[in-house]
């Protein structure tokens, strides 16, 4: 099941492009303790998606006066593009290049709605940025590259299960692919909500760390949680795995709940799809939840299981799309167009 990206000796070319799939935590990052590097409080863990590409082209211009981007053909304007600009400029200060880049990016699933949108997008880029100024970095370099434009980019440089490691600093906060057993298990994203959420991650987990008193309690529970977790993996115990992935999050809207003003990003449609899984694991399903900083739930599943929890879904919620992932490959750069 370990996936490695793709190698990265590619010479300066002025252009670079790169194919990255979301990835969903099992075991969430919530909170930094260095909000400049993105070092995370806890170590996390992912499932890279097979589902849901971002695609990105990068091409330097030196006509330009500063950096453009566009998403889906529609020009980026405001904190996106800040965003944008300030990574690339992390590349160029590396490579000495001063010259502005055209960035031109594609994904299918709905951006800003919980649905890890920035973590494939920061680490498409960092491939195709890296790619298009000539730096040749390491896989877990661009992993450390990643995590600068979104904590959770550092995961999707890799495929498969994988665990960013906290670390202290910028060389020590890394993701790596961790290995497993064959495991039976699809992740179904459940998208009743397509809209932007109204609390960006960084704010909401900004605001947690600072006023939730359940945050410490969450911290330290998660490194606990992350140690369970990795056992039950290495176990192939999918009825465990699933159980410690919904508590873990569940644990972290709780940290959320207790901020001020509180933070709440579940609405009835949650509500009613954690019902309908709670009944359908009393029925003897293996299906088990987590969320992310929206109100979309995700479903592990087991394989065997899948089609009868999509039927139960499509009962529930009429024509709501749902999306079923296997594992996903890690960011790798590919031709351009
Ligand atoms: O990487 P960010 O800033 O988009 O934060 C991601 C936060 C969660 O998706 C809620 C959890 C995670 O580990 O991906």
């Amino acid at each position: 099941m370990r996936v490695e990206p793709a190698s990265q000796g590619v010479p300066p070319s002025g252009t670079g492009a790169a194919i990255a799939h979301p990835n969903i935590a099992l075991i969430k990052y919530w909170g930094k303790v260095d909000g400049e590097l993105n070092i995370p409080a806890n170590s996390s863990l992912s499932l890279t998606l097979d589902v849901a590409p971002t695609r990105t082209e990068v091409t330097l211009d030196p006509q330009l006066d500063g950096d453009v981007a566009e998403l889906n053909g529609e020009q980026l304007q405001g904190t996106p593009m800040r965003r944008i600009a300030a990574f690339l400029d992390l590349i160029r200060r590396r490579t000495g290049s001063e010259v502005p880049a055209q960035v031109r990016t594609t994904n299918e699933i709905p951006t800003g709605a919980g649905l890890a949108s920035s973590a494939a997008g920061f680490a498409a880029l960092a491939v195709a940025g890296s790619v298009a100024y000539g730096l040749d970095l390491a896989p877990r370099d661009l992993s450390r590259l990643a995590r600068r434009g979104s904590g959770s980019a550092s995961r999707s440089i890799f495929g498969g299960l994988v665990k960013w490691n906290r670390g202290t600093d910028d060389g020590s906060s890394y993701a790596e692919p961790i290995d497993a057993p064959e495991l039976d298990l699809q992740l179904l994203v459940v998208l009743s909500h397509r809209e932007p959420k109204a609390i960006s991650s960084r704010d909401a987990m900004n605001r947690t760390a600072q006023t939730s008193p359940y945050y410490r309690a969450w911290v330290e529970s998660t490194e606990v949680q992350l140690g369970e977790l990795e056992a039950a993996i290495t176990a192939a115990d999918i009825g465990s795995i699933g159980e410690i992935v919904e508590s873990n999050a569940l644990r972290m809207h709780a940290s959320m709940l207790g901020a001020r003003p509180p933070i709440r990003y579940w609405t009835s449609t949650t509500l009613m799809v954690l019902d309908r899984i709670q009944q359908l694991r009393a029925e003897g399903l293996d299906v088990f939840a987590t969320m992310d900083a929206g109100p979309n739930v995700k479903l592990l599943v087991r394989g065997a299981h899948v089609p009868e929890v999509l039927r139960a879904l499509g009962e529930l919620l009429g024509g709501t799309e749902v999306l079923a992932s296997g594992f996903g490959p890690g960011a790798a750069s590919v031709d351009r167009a």
